[in-house]
């Protein structure tokens, strides 16, 4: 398997990519209050949404957790709505840095975490968009992301890095990668090593200065994963779609 990944092209995992994201808009129904995620993967997904809003008739509202997505939702004509007017969600679909076999999740490659987890929150149900690389016993080889405020965000990290065996770098150097909301994101590297991703999450939270976490515990309820064999849909057990 390890050998299949390294011989994996940039088209063959934007192929896969596609074919999540696509695959993801099944759960999709008329009438859905939706949460458009954000990443290249979940990217497909509004894509998707769009054309069948255009050419088949479906009618949805979204509510994005992100500029890029908000933008992309309104060129796409999908009708865009705050979480205080739509109310509890139906669903949201998004992607994920990585996934465990409890459908415990790190997110926030793109920055997008914390308006991610607050639409998530906010859903009756959440799924998941990603390829095969995606899905790993332990949780942490990709670096956790994390919000910080950047008022004194030099000592956030120091706490923060009390807590992680490895680096704790602000992504973008000295110059800052900025989110949505104004925060600086720290790049924690935890190796594959989270075996208990609610307890760091909580503790990480108690940080003043951390604005959020990108893990997501006990939210994720199906991930529709590509591979090269095909797509497959891992539903959670313990999920609400199940
Ligand atoms: C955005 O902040 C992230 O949570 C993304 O959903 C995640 O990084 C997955 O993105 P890709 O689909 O681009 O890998």
């Amino acid at each position: 398997m390890a050998v299949a990944r390294l011989a994996m092209g940039v088209s063959d995992v934007e192929a896969l990519k596609r074919e999540a994201g696509i695959a993801a808009c099944d759960f999709v129904r008329d009438g859905m209050k939706l949460g458009l995620g954000t990443g290249s993967t979940v990217r497909y997904t509004v894509l998707e949404i769009g054309r069948r809003m255009a050419e088949e008739g479906l009618s949805v509202v979204g509510v994005p957790t992100s500029e890029a997505t908000r933008e992309l939702a309104e060129s796409l004509g999908i009708p865009l709505v705050p979480l205080s007017e739509a109310g509890v969600l139906d669903l949201v679909i998004d992607g994920a840095d990585e996934f465990d076999s409890a459908f415990a999740l790190i997110k926030g490659g793109g920055g997008a975490l914390t308006r991610e987890k607050i639409v998530a929150q906010s859903a009756n149900g959440m799924v998941v968009v990603a390829d095969d690389r995606k899905q790993v016993d332990l949780l942490g080889a990709f670096d956790l992301p994390i919000e910080v405020l950047p008022f004194e965000w030099e000592r956030t990290r120091q706490r923060v890095e009390e807590m992680c065996p490895g680096q704790v770098s602000r992504r973008g150097g000295d110059d800052p990668f900025v989110t949505d909301n104004g925060g600086y994101i720290l790049d924690c590297s935890f190796g594959a090593s989270i075996s208990n991703p609610r307890s760091l999450e909580s503790d990480l939270l108690d940080i003043a200065g951390v604005v959020e976490v990108g893990l997501f515990v006990g939210i994720c309820d199906a991930v529709v994963m590509a591979a090269s064999g095909g797509v497959v849909t891992l539903l959670n057990e313990s999920g609400r779609l199940g």
